[in-house]
């Protein structure tokens, strides 16, 4: 059978499955940032300390649960929380279920303030417990909306959960139950936060010059 035996196969085969587990992204295909309108912006946050803060805070958010009824709902944000909340869930050590919520915000040229809801979370939170996963607080006013619209919804408790705080620029007060990183007035991109849809996927956080 095409000059193998069956011991030459299995060992084909064997090495087929090592090299699906090997996953290396070369850093020269990493997208530059500078066809964005921006120049290229410097790392403020390498994925591997992005990594080792979510398994810290998932260490806090664990302890702060000791007395689940039912699983934690980690509430994602739409889009910009996708990773942080996929990274987050699979390092917490509780039990979670996960659902989404999709918010448009217009800031200063348009209706400066107004936030708009786009996608509603799917299941009950009555009597839940929740955690509001947040990508990033600026202004506050997102994430005091999305507050605001989750308690409606009478969950037992509800807790919010920012990767990353701009305190500098803060207009509502919110307060934040677990912090990642506190981060100066920049504009960032990376790891799920974009600007026009684009550099989500980046695996750290970026400044990008010129915003
Ligand atoms: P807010 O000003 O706190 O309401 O933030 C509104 C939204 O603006 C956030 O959820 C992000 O989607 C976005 N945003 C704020 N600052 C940044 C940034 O530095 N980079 C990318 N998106 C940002
Ligand atoms: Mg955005």
């Amino acid at each position: 059978m095409l000059g193998r035996d069956r011991t030459q196969w299995i060992a084909v085969a064997t090495t087929w499955r090592r090299c699906d587990t090997v996953v290396t992204v070369p850093s020269a295909s990493h997208p530059r940032l500078d066809d964005s309108g921006g120049t290229q912006g410097e790392v403020l946050l390498d994925a591997p300390r992005i990594a080792e803060r979510i398994e810290q805070l998932a260490g806090e958010i664990g302890a702060a649960y000791p007395d689940l009824v039912r699983p934690l709902v980690l509430v994602c944000v739409l889009k910009g929380s996708v990773f942080f909340t996929a990274d987050l869930a699979r390092a917490l050590r509780i039990p979670v279920v996960m659902d989404y919520i999709a918010v448009r915000s217009y800031h200063g040229t348009r209706s400066a303030g107004t936030v708009e809801l786009v996608k509603d979370i799917g299941m009950p939170l009555q009597d839940r417990d929740v955690l509001l996963v947040e990508d990033i607080i600026d202004s506050g006013l997102t994430t005091s909306f999305l507050l605001d619209h989750i308690a409606h919804h009478r969950p037992r408790s509800l807790r919010l959960v920012a990767l990353l705080d701009k305190q500098a620029r803060r207009l509502r007060e919110v307060h934040v139950d677990f912090t990642g990183f506190r981060i100066p007035d920049r504009f960032v991109v990376g790891y799920g936060l974009d600007v026009d849809e684009r550099w989500r996927n980046l695996p750290d956080v970026r400044t990008l010059d010129g915003m």
